[in-house]
């Protein structure tokens, strides 16, 4: 345990002062280099003029974000609710209420097959919290978290709010997007800090083999494991938690997803024991603790919530041959069936080869809310992400509009490349 004292180290430099010659203006005002390295987070950027559209007055079939369609379990819903009601509405332990870090350990350790303990949790505001609780913990400027790409949008900016270095591994539709510890070997130096992995992952909805997080984790670098997909596979596929495979893992998970509770935001990091102090710490810092009566939602789902997961997971295994059948019969590329997740990540390069100017075009001529794959990085460049979390409705009647705009898209392509002249051979 720290003493007092390490806790109490005061900042005892005199604050610094302009010349008199200079003085701070407010009309050029100055942001820290970092902003230029933060990319917009598209899936949001996509959803927010979908929503202005809405407000416009026109019916949007939203397939963009990763938002499940199905409402959050009803006890969750209650207890949250009763939990306002009792005046739970206070700062609480930064770790969380010690019955949620319990639940938290004891779903995990169920759900995972390896024992957790209740001290080894924190819990945050959502998963993106808990993202960067992770990363400052670990990344100084100029350290290396390495990654696969295709990945989760966010992952690089969290990195670069840290001042660290995404190294990226382009992983494959044909070989199920699975990451090569050897790749992942090649590229580590003295300052990679993490490997981050992804099971079930967002856009692929690839899993990886037990065999590929076993030797990830001999590689010696701490394994930051996003989780939060797990339990969201079909075909009988089975998951690896980063904690089987290793005790120096630090596993990212939340509500958001599995309990479709995306607007609770609550999530949690499940670490090392030796890290749970300086996380304590940081969290303490940036976010004090997370909302009060939320907490009280989150036990309810754990320990309530068993048959919405199983509910959803079915539902979500028919919307996916819905989607993927639907897809390819308008001419998207899907080599590999997502094997988790919510996603069907389509290569639609014979509609235009720009993603982000693909995806609006369908948001604004069809009215379907998709998301350019080049949120995912250049790897994904020429894709376009669909969810399957949304309504069966909602899939047949985008997958209907999209049937409506996709051919005129298609020989706009046709014309601009039969007008380009041939380059030489
Ligand atoms: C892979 C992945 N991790 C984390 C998040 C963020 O989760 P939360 O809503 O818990 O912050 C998302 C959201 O889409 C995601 O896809």
């Amino acid at each position: 345990m720290p003493q007092l004292v390490d806790l109490l180290v005061l900042d005892r430099r005199p604050a610094p002062r302009y010349p008199k010659t200079m003085t701070p203006s407010l009309q050029l005002p100055h942001f820290a280099q970092r902003n230029r390295e933060i990319s917009p987070f598209l899936a949001m950027e996509v959803m927010e003029r979908a929503f202005a559209l809405e407000r416009a007055g026109h019916s949007v079939v939203h397939l963009e974000i990763g938002e499940p369609g199905a409402p959050p379990p009803q006890a969750a819903v209650d207890a949250c609710e009763r939990a306002l009601r009792q005046g739970f509405t206070r700062y609480t332990d930064s770790r969380g209420i010690p019955e949620l870090r319990e639940a938290i350990a004891a779903e995990h350790s169920a759900r995972s097959g390896v024992p957790v303990s209740a001290d080894r949790v924190l819990v945050t505001s959502g998963t993106s919290a808990a993202m960067q609780l992770v990363f400052s913990l670990l990344v100084d400027p100029g350290d290396e978290v390495i990654l696969a790409a295709p990945h989760y949008s966010c992952y690089p900016n969290f990195i670069h709010v840290a001042g660290g270095r995404p190294v990226l591994i382009t992983t494959r539709a044909e070989e199920n997007y699975q990451l090569d510890p050897h790749q992942v070997r090649a590229v580590m130096t003295p300052r990679t800090r993490a490997i981050i992995v992804a099971s079930p992952a967002n856009p692929t909805g690839a899993v990886q083999e037990r065999k590929t997080m076993q030797d990830l984790a001999d590689l010696g670098v701490p394994l930051v494991s996003d989780e939060i997909y797990d339990g969201l596979v079909y075909d009988g596929v089975q998951t690896t938690s980063a904690l089987a495979v290793s005790d120096h893992a630090y596993v990212l998970d939340g509500f958001s997803k599995r309990y479709a509770m995306t607007g609770f935001r609550l999530g949690y990091v499940i670490a090392p024991l030796h890290a749970v102090r300086p996380l304590q710490v940081l969290q303490q810092n940036l976010f004090i603790s997370a909302n009060h009566f939320v907490q009280y939602a989150g036990v309810a789902a754990l320990e309530q919530g068993a048959a919405s997961v199983a509910a959803l997971r079915d539902d979500y295994a028919q919307r996916r041959t819905q989607l993927i059948q639907g897809l390819r019969e308008l001419g998207f590329g899907l080599p590999s069936l997502p094997q988790g997740a919510f996603y069907a990540l389509a290569d639609a390069r014979r509609f235009g080869g720009d993603s982000l100017k693909l995806a609006f075009a369908l948001l604004e001529r069809a009215h379907v809310a998709c998301t350019p794959g080049i949120d995912y990085g250049q790897a994904a460049e020429g894709h376009l992400r669909f969810s399957f979390a949304a309504s069966e409705e909602d899939i047949a009647l985008g997958l209907e509009r999209l049937g409506k705009v996709l051919p005129a898209l298609e020989a706009e392509v046709m014309e601009t490349r039969a007008s380009k002249p041939r380059g030489k051979k």
